[in-house]
């Protein structure tokens, strides 16, 4: 039986960790604290896990309720203060992407889990994805010889995507952007399909649909003048955890959940384009818009002995076909179409594969899904890289961020 304590206790802390431990992990796994800078959210989740301790700094619930493990679900630019001082307690850590948000607080995490000798795993769900997954396999097996690029494109539409901009994420310095807070997946996928290590990065940004780009804007949803008619518009007050967790809860810190997505404070880019340079002399070009009419994402790989083409929707017409498909087209003539049954749950039922690994008895890992720290940083670092690339407009090399030596960020 393994012991967890909660530090950050928002959605994401609800629905993958705390109600799945106390729900559906009871052999093997129990939690035994939560905190949470605004105290309201934490009680209403201690209250919806059947009472478990809720503390009022995180120092007191280490000391108090000695978890083995340590689960980081706050915001992203607080991960690392978290991570580094369960691990200096004795905790190992489980910590939501982006492990943190720039080179200087990666370097100080990884520091500290040397000095700690403990060990921190990333929760890079989207490696569980079936469709994911096999795709590693084929990259593994040698179905298009050794991989020589990448063109991967993922497109968030105006519903998921539109939530970055409501809240926190929205600035910078909150969540790294989009590069950062969101294609830290992305990267990571790549990294892990290619099982080689991104060297450089060169990169362009902007915003061009959110920010202040609209005349009729308000501050938040919640009483703006323009409600009627705006397709961005959100009722915290209709959806019961929404009204619970925030709208409830924000007299306590300010949070705002519904926040303008035309706000003129919005600093994080829309539209983003990236060329990798990989070991290997691999290369990829990555591309994330965050307004398209459909989400999903479309993969092609070219290899020494062919091309293989993956493609995703998760909304739009598409999103209702049962299956996904990968198809290679080799350099002998052959074309193979494989077909990849979806699977239910959170995020294609990946989040249900990765609480089997987290929460269950240990299990062989033939393919390496688990991430370590060294697998967050590399992914995180492409796109703090990105960002440094688009604000120098130069080319940036990972081991500038991974190693430091001055730079300011
Ligand atoms: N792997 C995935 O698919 C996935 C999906 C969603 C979110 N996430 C990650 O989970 C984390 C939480 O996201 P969320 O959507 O639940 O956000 P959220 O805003 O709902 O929750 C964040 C919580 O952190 C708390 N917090 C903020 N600053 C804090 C501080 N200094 N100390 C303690 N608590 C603090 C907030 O009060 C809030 O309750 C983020 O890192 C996000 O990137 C991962």
């Amino acid at each position: 039986m393994k012991t967890y304590a909660i530090a950050g206790t928002g959605v994401r802390a609800r629905y993958m960790f705390a109600k799945p431990i106390v729900q559906d992990w009871r052999e093997t796994s129990a939690l035994v604290g939560l905190y949470d800078a605004n105290r309201i959210r934490a009680e209403r989740l201690a209250e919806e896990c059947g009472g478990i301790p809720v503390y009022d700094s995180f120092a007191e619930m280490l000391a108090d309720s000695k978890p083995d493990v340590v689960i980081v679900a706050t915001t992203d630019s607080t991960h690392h203060l978290y991570i580094i001082d369960a691990l200096l307690a004795g905790c190992d850590v489980i910590s939501e992407k982006p492990m943190t948000i720039d080179g200087e607080k990666c370097r100080a995490i990884l520091e500290a889990e040397r000095a700690s000798g403990r060990k921190v795993i990333v929760t890079f769900n989207a490696r569980y994805n079936p469709y994911v997954t096999r795709i590693k396999e084929l990259l593994t097996e040698g179905a298009i010889g050794e991989p020589t690029h990448v063109l991967f494109e993922w497109n968030l539409d105006t519903s998921h995507g539109a939530d970055y901009y409501r809240r926190w994420h929205r600035r910078m310095e909150n969540s790294g952007g989009l590069l950062v807070h969101k294609s830290t997946h992305h990267f990571d996928m790549v990294n892990w399909w290619l099982g080689q290590d991104p060297l450089e990065v060169y990169a362009y940004g902007d915003r061009l649909f959110y920010g202040a780009t609209r005349e009729e804007r308000g501050e938040r949803c919640q009483g703006c003048a323009h409600a009627v008619g705006c397709e961005f518009y959100l009722d915290l007050s209709a959806d019961p955890v929404l009204r619970a967790y925030y709208l409830e809860a924000e007299h306590r810190d300010g949070y705002i959940r519904d926040g303008c997505v035309f706000d003129e404070s919005i600093t994080i880019y829309d539209t983003m384009s990236l060329n990798v340079r990989y070991e290997g002399r691999k290369t990829m070009n990555y591309s994330l818009v965050s307004y398209s009419p459909f989400e999903g994402w479309r993969a092609v790989f070219h290899g020494t002995k062919g091309r293989m083409t993956a493609e995703v929707f998760t909304s739009g017409p598409r999103s209702d076909e049962p299956e996904q498909t990968i198809e290679l087209h080799l350099h002998s003539g052959e074309t193979l179409v494989e077909r990849v049954p979806k699977r239910s749950g959170g995020h294609g039922g990946s989040d249900l594969l990765l609480q089997r690994r987290l929460f269950g008895p240990a299990m062989p890992d033939p393919l390496g899904h688990e991430a370590d720290s060294m697998a967050g940083a590399l992914s995180l670092c492409v796109g703090a890289a990105a960002n440094r690339s688009i604000a120098e407009g130069r080319p940036i090399r990972i081991r500038e961020l991974l190693e430091g030596g001055g730079e300011s960020e």
